[in-house]
């Protein structure tokens, strides 16, 4: 490249900037989950605690809450759950059946967006 061209390479180069950062975002609309808490009550019971956030969703927006745990360490009792969003938190009643013992679970919450996220924690 001589001089010439690339003073115009860069001169493109800046204009395809401007037009990049100069495009609009659109609405969205979607569901976060924020904070997890697990609470060893006693050895027989935990309750795991879920909270959620979003950004275009409605106070009064049905959604449905759901903790799924893959070991047969613990039982979820109330799952899943009906909600709104304005909820904004919940929390699951857990059964276990043998401690120290380290368990998976995987929370949801799904309206016509949803997240699911997993977790790891110590029985
Ligand atoms: C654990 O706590 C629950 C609720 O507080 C209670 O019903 C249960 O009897 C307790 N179990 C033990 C082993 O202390
Ligand atoms: C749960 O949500 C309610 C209503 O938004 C709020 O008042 C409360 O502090 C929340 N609790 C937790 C543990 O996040």
């Amino acid at each position: 490249m001589n001089m010439n061209e690339q003073s115009i390479f860069i001169i493109v180069f800046f204009f395809s900037l401007l037009l990049v950062t100069s495009s609009t975002y659109v609405e969205i609309k979607q569901v976060v989950p924020t904070t997890f808490t697990v609470n060893k009550v006693n050895s027989s019971k935990i309750i795991v605690g879920t909270s959620w956030d979003g950004t275009n969703e409605a106070d009064d927006e049905y959604a449905a809450a759901r903790l799924n745990c893959f070991s047969n360490a613990v039982t979820v009792l109330n799952s899943p759950q009906d909600h709104v969003f304005g909820d904004r938190n919940t929390t699951y009643e857990l059964a276990v059946h043998k401690t120290d013992v380290l368990v998976k679970c995987r929370a949801g919450f799904i309206d016509i967006t949803k997240w699911k996220n997993v977790f790891y924690f110590r029985t």
